[in-house]
C-alpha cells in the first residue's frame, strides 16, 4: 500500500535454520532488534522496520522438504511462495489449504505468522488446524523443533499454536508441516445478485444447507465494490451487467464428481431464485469464466489501492449485523470519501474500506476510533485475518480483555526477554493504555 516506510540499513538473507539461529543469538547478545520479512505483502505494516531494526529476509529458505501423498502432509521451509507450493502439491493431487490474492508473492512463513485466512477458510478452516508442526528459532537462537507431521497428538502443551499469528514477535518460523487436502476434481462458480443484505444471509444459509460439503467459498461484495472494480479495470466485467441490485455473491463449489456437483448447484440456484433469496445469477461455463469471476473479487482490493488515501479495516463481525457498520460508516464520511464493504461472508469477515483523494485529519477522526468502538460493541474483532502489525498494535484492547493482554505480555517476556523480535508490533508498548473493555 506504500503506507509504511522503514528505515532499516541492514538486511540479512539466511539460507538455513542454522544461519537464522546464529543471527538471532548474535542479535540477542548485542541487544539488536530484528524484523522478519517474508513476501512483504502484509497490510498492517508487520514486516516493515519501525526504527532501525535489522531485516531478516526469509526468501532464501525456500526448499520443499517432503510431500507425503498418502497423509497429504507437506514439509517445507518458511520462505516458500504460496503459489509455488500449491503448484508443487498439485502434482501429488493435493492443494494448499489456503488461498489469497497475494499468493504469487506471499511466503508460507508469513501466512503462518499472520494466521492468514483467505478464500478457502470456509471449507478448510484456520491454519491453527492445518499446520501440524513447526520449526521455530527463538530469540536466543535456540531452535524449537516441534516439526511433527501427526494429525493427532495430545502430549503436553501445543507449543506451535503460540507462533501461529504471533507475527514474528515470539520466534522466527523457519519450517512447517502442513496438512494439504485432496485437490478437487470439479469446480464451479456462480455470481449472484441479491436485493438486500438479509437476502445475502438467506442465500448463505441456504447454500450451507443445500450444497453441504461442496460449498468452498462464499464471498460478498456490495454494489460500490463491484462498480469500482468494473470501472477501474477493462478486464473486469460483471457477469450480470446492468443489474440494479445492491449486493453480489461469488459462490464456489469444489468436489470430486462434476455431475453430482452440477446437479446440486442447479437445484440450489433454482430454489434460491424461486424463494426470492437471489434475484439473478450467472454460472461459470468453463475454467476461463470461473477465473473471470474471481478476477472481479480480486479486482476490488486492487482497485481500492489506486487511491491516494486508503483506510483499510479487516474485521470479524457476527454476520447478521455486519453490513450495518458499512452503512454507518458511509453515512459518517458522506461525500468526503468512497466507502465499500466486501469480504469472506462465510467466515464472518468484513473488509471495510474507505478511500479518498487525500488523507485528512477530519476524515481520519470520522473513521477512527468509531470503527473499532463499533466493532467491539458488536462483539467483533478488530483484526480477522490481516494481523495487528504496527497499524493496530494499540487496538488489541478493543477485542481482548486486560487479563488476556497481560498474559500475552508475560508470554512475550518469557520468550523474548530483551524484546528484540519484531518490536512495536502486535502488543501496545508497556505502560501504554489499551482501550477500555466495558463488557
Ligand atoms: C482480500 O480478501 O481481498 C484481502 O484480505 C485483502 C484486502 O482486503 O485488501
Ligand atoms: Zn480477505
Amino acid at each position: 500500500m506504500g503506507k509504511y516506510k522503514g528505515e532499516g540499513s541492514l538486511a540479512v538473507r539466511p539460507k538455513t535454520t542454522e544461519e537464522v539461529s546464529r543471527i538471532l543469538k548474535h542479535c540477542n547478545e548485542r541487544n539488536l532488534a530484528v524484523v522478519p520479512q517474508g513476501g512483504n505483502t502484509g497490510l498492517v505494516g508487520g514486516s516493515v522496520p519501525v526504527f532501525d531494526e535489522i531485516i531478516v529476509s526469509m526468501a532464501r529458505l525456500n526448499e520443499v522438504k517432503s510431500i507425503d501423498p498418502l497423509s497429504g502432509v507437506l514439509v517445507c521451509q518458511a520462505g516458500c511462495i504460496l503459489q509455488h507450493l500449491d503448484d508443487r502439491v498439485a502434482k501429488e493431487g493435493l492443494m494448499m489449504p489456503l488461498d489469497l490474492g497475494a499468493k504469487g508473492s506471499c511466503h508460507i512463513g508469513g501466512n503462518i505468522s499472520t494466521n492468514a485466512g483467505g478464500i478457502r477458510y470456509l471449507r478448510y478452516g484456520s491454519l491453527h488446524g492445518s499446520v501440524l508442526g513447526l520449526e521455530v528459532v527463538l530469540a536466543n537462537g535456540e531452535v524449537l523443533d516441534v516439526l511433527q507431521s501427526l494429525r493427532k497428538d495430545t502430549t503436553g502443551y501445543d507449543l506451535k499454536q503460540l507462533f501461529i499469528g504471533a507475527e514474528g514477535t515470539l520466534g522466527l518460523v523457519t519450517a512447517a508441516a502442513i496438512h494439504c487436502p485432496p485437490r478437487p476434481k470439479a469446480k464451479n462458480a456462480t455470481f449472484l445478485a441479491c436485493a438486500t443484505f438479509s437476502k445475502v444471509l438467506e442465500t448463505f444459509r441456504k447454500a450451507k444447507a443445500d450444497l453441504g460439503e461442496i460449498l468452498s467459498a462464499f464471498e460478498f461484495l456490495d454494489k460500490e465494490s463491484l462498480d469500482l472494480a468494473v470501472g477501474t479495470y477493462e478486464d473486469v466485467k460483471s457477469p450480470l451487467p446492468g443489474s440494479p441490485e445492491r449486493f453480489y455473491v461469488l459462490l464456489e463449489t469444489s468436489g470430486s464428481n462434476e455431475d453430482h456437483d452440477n446437479e446440486k448447484l442447479h437445484a440450489f440456484l433454482e430454489a434460491a431464485l424461486e424463494s426470492g433469496a437471489i434475484s439473478d445469477g450467472a454460472v461459470a461455463q468453463d475454467g476461463t469464466q470461473l477465473k473471470a469471476f474471481w478476477r472481479i473479487r480480486e479486482g476490488v482490493p486492487e482497485a481500492l489501492n489506486t487511491h491516494k488515501a486508503m483506510y483499510k479495516y479487516d474485521l470479524s463481525i457476527p454476520q447478521s449485523t455486519m453490513y450495518g457498520l458499512v452503512e454507518d460508516m458511509r453515512a459518517r464520511v458522506g461525500d468526503r470519501a468512497y466507502t465499500v464493504g466486501y469480504g469472506h461472508l462465510g467466515d464472518g469477515n468484513l473488509h471495510l474500506n474507505v478511500v479518498a483523494d487525500a488523507y485528512s485529519e477530519e476524515l481520519t477522526s470520522l473513521i477512527e476510533p468509531f470503527v473499532y468502538e463499533r466493532t467491539a460493541e458488536l462483539g467483533g474483532s478488530v483484526s480477522a485475518e490481516h494481523g495487528l502489525g504496527q497499524m493496530k498494535a494499540d487496538c488489541i484492547g478493543y477485542t481482548k480483555g486486560d487479563s488476556a493482554v497481560s498474559l500475552m505480555r508475560l508470554v512475550k517476556k518469557t520468550l523474548d526477554p530483551k524484546g528484540i523480535l519484531n518490536p512495536y508490533k502486535v502488543l501496545p508498548l508497556p505502560g501504554e493504555v489499551t482501550p477500555p473493555q466495558d463488557s
